[in-house]
C-alpha cells in the first residue's frame, strides 16, 4: 500500500513527499502517503501548465433586460407568475456561497457574521436568512437553503445558524451545510508544500467545489427527488442579492434555460467583477477579473470602452436536471490559479513565513458551469437594486456603501406601501456623510 502510494507520488513529481514520509513516525506514514497520493496530481499539473495561456477570443454576450424587454405590464406579470408558481410549488432551492475568508475586508471570521445593522445582531447571515424566510412565508413553502462552507468558515457558520435559526424564522431542517473540499498549494516547481510534519498545505478548492460536493453528497438526486427544478446560487457579501427573484425564475421556465446569470454594467472598466462574454463557439461564459487582460487605455477625447462591460453580480440559476446530468456524465469544473503567500516547512523542516506570494493555489468557480450549457442567458438588472457588495474596509464596496443601498431598498419598500419609515433608516445618511457633517 505504501509502495503503491509512493510510486504514484513519484510519478507525479512529488518525490519530496515520499522522502518526507520516511521522516515520519511509522504509524503516521501510511495515512500521510495515502492522503497525499489521493490528490488529483495530473489535473493540478495541467492547471499549472495552463497558467498564462492567452484568454480565448471573447465577444460581448447577448444580454437581455427583464426590465426593458418585459416592459409591457402584462408580459412581466405572466413571467413573474411562472416564477411565483415555481416557488409556490416548492420547486426552487438556493445555495449561499459562504466559504470565502473575507481577507480583503480584514474580518477574521466568516463574512456572514459581519454585523450589518442597523440593529444589533443584524449580521449578513441574518439578512440572508430573513430574505429566505420572507419568500418561504409569501409562497407558503419553506425554500431549502444550502450554505456552502469551507474549513475556514464551517465552525463559526454552523454556530451562528444553530444559535439563531429559530429566532430568524427558519424552519427546522430548512438549512443544510455543504462543506467544500481542499487542494494542495504548489510551489513554483509544482511541488506540494507542507504545512506541518505529515500535513500538506491545503487551500479551499473554491466555490466550484460546491458542484463536486452537491454531486457526490447526493444533493442533486435529493433535490430532484424532492421535485426541485432550479438551484440558484448567490454570495454572502451581497445583502441585496435576490436569489429567489420570480422574474429570473420565470424567465428560466419561459426560455427552458439550463443556466441564467444576473449582470450589471461595470462602473469602471477595471471594476473587480467577473464579466459575461461569448466565446467563438457562441457559448456564454464568465471570465474572472483576475484573468482578463488590462482594459485599453482611454485616449484623450476618445472614450474607449472595453467591449466586455457586463459585470457579473454572481447570482445564478441552474436547472437541477441539467446539473444532475452533468454530474452523471462525470463533468468537472476547471481549475484556476492564483498566486498567494503560503507559510510552509522547507526541506530541512524549518518554518517559512513568506513576505511575497510564493505559491499557487488552485480553485474551481461555480460559474464555469455556464460554457457547458447550450441554453444560458445573461440578464441585466438595476445595479442599485441588486448589488451592494461588502468587499473592502472602506470606500467603494464597503459596509458603508452597502448600507446606503440597503437603506434605499428599505425606503422604496416602505414608500411603495405608503408605510412610515423606521427611524434607523432615516438616520443612516448621516453616517455616510461622516462625523462633523451637518
Ligand atoms: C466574486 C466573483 C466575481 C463577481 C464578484 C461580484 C468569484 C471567483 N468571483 O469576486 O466574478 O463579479 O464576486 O461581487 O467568485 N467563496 C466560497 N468558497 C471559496 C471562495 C469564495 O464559498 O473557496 C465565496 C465567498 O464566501 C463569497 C463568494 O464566494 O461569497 C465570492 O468570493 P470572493 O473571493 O470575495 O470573490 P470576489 O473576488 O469578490
Amino acid at each position: 500500500m505504501n509502495a503503491e502510494a509512493s510510486q504514484r507520488l513519484a510519478a507525479a513529481g512529488q518525490e519530496h513527499l515520499v522522502r518526507h514520509a520516511e521522516s515520519l513516525p511509522e504509524d503516521e506514514r501510511a495515512a500521510f502517503l495515502s492522503a497525499a497520493a489521493a490528490q488529483p496530481w495530473e489535473e493540478l499539473s495541467s492547471a499549472l501548465d495552463a497558467v498564462g495561456s492567452p484568454v480565448p477570443e471573447l465577444r460581448p454576450p447577448q444580454t437581455y433586460s427583464l426590465g426593458r424587454q418585459l416592459n409591457q405590464h402584462e408580459e412581466r406579470k405572466r413571467i413573474r407568475n411562472l416564477g411565483q408558481g415555481l416557488l409556490a410549488g416548492g420547486r426552487v432551492a438556493t445555495l449561499l456561497l459562504a466559504g470565502g475568508q473575507g481577507t480583503r475586508l480584514g474580518y477574521a471570521g466568516p463574512k456572514g457574521n459581519v454585523e450589518f445593522g442597523p440593529d444589533e445582531g443584524r449580521t449578513l447571515y441574518r439578512i440572508h436568512a430573513e430574505r429566505i424566510v420572507a419568500a418561504s412565508e409569501k409562497y407558503g413553502r419553506p425554500v431549502p437553503l444550502y450554505v456552502l462552507v469551507s474549513a475556514a468558515t464551517e465552525e463559526a457558520t454552523r454556530a451562528a445558524f444553530d444559535e439563531n435559526s429559530e429566532a430568524w424564522g427558519l424552519q427546522p431542517g430548512q438549512v443544510r451545510f455543504l462543506v467544500q473540499g481542499t487542494l494542495p498549494a504548489l510551489d513554483d516547481d509544482g511541488r506540494a508544500l507542507l504545512a506541518a510534519p505529515g500535513q500538506l498545505a491545503l487551500a479551499p478548492d473554491g466555490h466550484g467545489g460546491a458542484f463536486e460536493t452537491v454531486a457526490s453528497a447526493g444533493v442533486l438526486s435529493e433535490l430532484r427527488d424532492r421535485g426541485v427544478d432550479v438551484l440558484t446560487t448567490y454570495q454572502v457579501d451581497n445583502p441585496l442579492g435576490r436569489s429567489l427573484d420570480p422574474l429570473m425564475l420565470g424567465w428560466m421556465v419561459e426560455r427552458r434555460l439550463q443556466a441564467i446569470g444576473k449582470a450589471v454594467r461595470k462602473a469602471t472598466p477595471d471594476e473587480k467583477v467577473g464579466v459575461f462574454a461569448r466565446d467563438l463557439k457562441g457559448r456564454t461564459r464568465i471570465v474572472e477579473y483576475s484573468e482578463l487582460p488590462p482594459p485599453p487605455e482611454p485616449t484623450p477625447g476618445d472614450a474607449v470602452e472595453s467591449p466586455l462591460m457586463m459585470g457579473s453580480i454572481a447570482i445564478h440559476g441552474f436547472s437541477v436536471r441539467w446539473l444532475h446530468d452533468l454530474a452523471q456524465a462525470g463533468q468537472h469544473l476547471p481549475l484556476h490559479a492564483a498566486r498567494k503567500k503560503v507559510p510552509h516547512l522547507d526541506e530541512s523542516g524549518n518554518r517559512v513565513e513568506p513576505s511575497e506570494p510564493n505559491a499557487t493555489k488552485l480553485e474551481r468557480f461555480i460559474f464555469d458551469l455556464f460554457p457547458m450549457a447550450e441554453r444560458a442567458e445573461v440578464h441585466e438588472v438595476k445595479r442599485e437594486w441588486e448589488f451592494a457588495p461588502v468587499k473592502n474596509p472602506e470606500g467603494v464596496d464597503s459596509l458603508v456603501s452597502s448600507r446606503v443601498l440597503v437603506d434605499a431598498e428599505v425606503r422604496r419598500w416602505h414608500e411603495s406601501r405608503r408605510l412610515e419609515l423606521p427611524a434607523e433608516v432615516r438616520l443612516a445618511p448621516r453616517e455616510i456623510d461622516g462625523p462633523g457633517d451637518a
